[in-house]
């Protein structure tokens, strides 16, 4: 029996790598799959169009592709498109996987006053990917009603250095009204992902995918330039702050024995500094 990791890139390929570590055959479904880990085996498809024959012993599918673009067709077909043809193939070949989990994001949720949000919460996407978001789900679990969604928060890890760019760079601004953000590390994701499908007995639908501390901007942008020597940010309205203000919280996710190794920012980021972990091209 083997896994099949749709959209196989960086979160994809951490995914595979500690899949093919527990004794899985691992399957890597995109379009550069010769630059999969030899860990991982390639399949080259593109889940716009045809795919290849896949395997016939799938029984855990995850859905990892990422919208080459931030616009709606881009997101119908990376998000709604492309796992409809993954399940369409899987059913031609008369394979049933046991599981299927879907990368989600908070995106989902169009919540801007900060207050705390959980799976319970209704999805009223403030954008049009957003809402294509929820149409993906929706789409996935009228065709697998027992669907995993994992809705993750922003992903930092190996070479997600953005907000620490900014920091180094002076160009991180202190949002004036403050925000909250939401994240979670790549590693944790992965492991999130890897537990839900293979440990949890009757995982439910969906679960959000974020650390321990939805933290304000100014309290992570004034950490990083701690650690960076940097001067502290200034703080004034900041253009990349306007829109979601929430708290996402990771109560249903930890209740099924999900464990963080960087629980929250500080330690996710102070490892990143150290230079721990690589990014999967
Ligand atoms: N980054 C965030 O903050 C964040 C937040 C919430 C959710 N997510 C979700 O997390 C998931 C994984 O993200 P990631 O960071 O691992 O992204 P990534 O590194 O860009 O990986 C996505 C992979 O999808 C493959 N892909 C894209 N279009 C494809 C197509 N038409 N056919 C086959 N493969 C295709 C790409 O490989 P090829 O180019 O080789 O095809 C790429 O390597 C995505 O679903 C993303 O939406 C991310």
């Amino acid at each position: 029996m083997s896994w099949l990791i749709a959209g196989c890139g960086d979160l994809g390929t951490e995914v595979g790598l500690r899949a093919a570590a527990a004794g899985h055959v691992v399957h890597g479904l995109r379009r550069s799959a010769h630059l999969l880990p030899p860990a991982i085996r390639p399949i080259a498809g593109d889940l716009g169009g045809d795919l290849p024959e896949l395997p016939t012993d799938v029984e855990v599918v995850i859905l990892t592709a990422a919208a080459d673009r931030r616009d709606v067709d881009a997101y119908r077909r990376a998000y709604v498109d492309g796992p409809g043809r993954v399940l369409d193939a899987l059913a031609d070949a008369g394979v049933s996987p046991r599981r299927v989990l879907f990368v989600g994001s908070t995106a989902v949720y169009g919540v801007t006053d900060g207050s705390w949000v959980d799976e319970t919460t209704p999805t009223e996407p403030a954008t049009a990917t957003g809402a294509v978001l929820v149409e993906a789900e929706r789409t996935l679990w009228n065709r697998r009603p027992d669907a995993i969604s994992l809705r993750l928060a922003g992903v930092y890890g190996p070479g997600r250095t953005r907000l620490l760019d900014q920091v180094r760079q002076g160009r991180a601004v202190v949002p004036d009204p403050p925000v909250h953000t939401n994240r979670i590390h790549r590693d944790d994701a992965a492991a999130a992902i890897v537990h839900l499908v293979s440990a949890v007995e009757k995982p439910a639908t969906c679960y959000l995918g974020v650390d321990d501390d939805p933290a304000e901007r100014g309290e992570v942008l004034r950490f990083l330039a701690a650690q960076l020597d940097a001067p502290p940010p200034p703080t004034g309205p900041d253009e990349r702050s306007r829109g979601g203000d929430k708290r996402c919280r990771n109560d249903r996710l930890r209740a099924t024995g999900a464990t963080f190794t960087y629980p929250t920012f500080r330690e996710g980021y102070r490892a990143l500094l150290d230079g721990v972990g690589a990014r999967h091209p």
